[in-house]
């Protein structure tokens, strides 16, 4: 059967955690208290709207909407800044390779990520004209691990979710991936993924034979 293959973006294709970093980090610093790189860890797969609300709650501070709307458009416009600046050498290494394998085999490309943000950055580094199915946080209303994203992206794809493989950085995504009957790959720590089928440390660990069986059988 034709397979399908469903990328995350953050954390898989760029590292822009950084920049969400960044920008969440000053908007706790506004608001008086510290944000670490180990709490931003919280924040992977996770919705914007969501992520401020557990950033309030780590702050012990309530708001109303129209508020967090604010600090969510403050917040947005840092991130947006730093994503501006981005260019090619952003991409993870291997990334072009993989996705050229698979375009040379005629494997349908896709991305399903929670940002809002996915296609000025996949424009931006470049790697846009690679997808087939763009499936990001404007499409869906259940953010991961509820399978939405990843179901919509295999619609759009017109394959069964059994026949699609996905890669993703976060707990939440692989969670997402095996709740809708797909192959997980996590990317990234061993410890933190156990729950995906296969595990590397990034694209530079998957070989080409690996890459051809998964698309094979
Ligand atoms: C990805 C990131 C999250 C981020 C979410 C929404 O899933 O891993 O950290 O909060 O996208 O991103 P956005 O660009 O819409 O704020
Ligand atoms: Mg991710």
């Amino acid at each position: 059967m034709k397979k399908g293959i469903i990328f995350d973006l953050d954390g898989v294709i760029v590292d822009t955690a950084k920049y969400h970093y960044l920008a969440w980090k000053k908007l706790a610093n506004q608001l008086g208290f510290e944000f670490t790189q180990e709490q931003n860890e919280l924040f992977k797969g996770v919705s914007r709207k969501r992520c401020l609300d557990i950033l309030l709650e780590m702050g012990n501070l309530s708001a109303t909407q129209e508020q967090k709307d604010v600090w969510m458009i403050e917040k947005n416009n840092d991130y947006l800044a730093y994503i501006e600046k981005m260019d090619d050498s952003e991409i993870l290494p291997d990334v072009p390779k993989i996705l050229t394998l698979l375009k040379e085999n005629a494997i349908p490309i896709a991305l399903g990520s929670a940002s809002k943000n996915a296609l000025p950055i996949l424009e931006k580094v470049g790697l846009a004209h690679f997808f087939d199915v763009i499936v990001d946080g404007n499409n869906v209303t259940k953010a991961k691990p509820d399978p939405e994203v990843f179901l919509m992206a295999a619609k759009k794809m017109n394959l069964s979710p059994s026949n699609c493989i996905v890669f993703e950085d976060a707990v939440a995504g692989i969670e997402a991936a095996n709740a809708a009957n797909m192959i997980s790959i996590g990317i990234g720590e061993k410890e933190v993924l156990s729950q995906a089928k296969f595990i590397f440390k990034d694209f530079t660990q998957i070989s080409t034979d690996f890459m051809k069986k998964l698309i094979s059988n």
